[in-house]
């Protein structure tokens, strides 16, 4: 299997909680490495921007709002099938329906605030690392 980038969010709901450091240890544990990091806090716009393609759903206001209520951990994480691996790691969107052991299933308050996004393709992982780190921020 191919080695893979993938683009992570540690979000509000979990910066808040102090949550940063067990939700790495989960994706340390699985394998994944990570690469780059940082915390930010961001703009409705700039959360709107990266959610551009939920522009037209009912919930990208209350979305939009929530990621920039409180700072996020942007980062980057390597590994082989990284993006499949982070994905199960995660568990599903909705915490009821997430596996036990994801963090989704330990961490998450809703299926809105659900802890941590992860890139759902190889096209939209670049597309997103992009939108975060410069070439210069990435060293594996
Ligand atoms: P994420 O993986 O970051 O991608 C889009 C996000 O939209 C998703 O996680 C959820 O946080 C959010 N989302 C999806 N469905 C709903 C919903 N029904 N209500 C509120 N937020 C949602």
């Amino acid at each position: 299997m191919a080695v893979e980038r993938t683009l992570s969010i540690i979000k509000p709901d979990a910066t808040k909680r102090n949550l940063t450091g067990k939700i790495n240890a989960k994706f340390e544990d699985a394998g994944l490495r990570i690469v780059a990091q940082k915390r930010i806090q961001l703009t409705p716009a700039q959360a709107g921007e990266f959610y551009a393609v939920h522009k037209e759903r009912p919930f990208y206001g209350e979305l939009c709002e929530f990621m920039a209520s409180e700072p996020v951990v942007v980062q980057v994480l390597e590994g082989e099938g990284a993006i499949a691996k982070n994905r199960e790691v995660m568990g599903a969107t909705n915490p009821a329906d997430a596996a036990p052991g994801t963090i989704r299933a330990e961490f998450a308050e809703s299926v809105g605030e659900n802890s941590v996004h992860g890139s759902d393709a190889p096209e939209t992982a670049a597309v997103e690392i992009a939108y975060f780190f410069s070439g210069l921020e990435l060293v594996g």
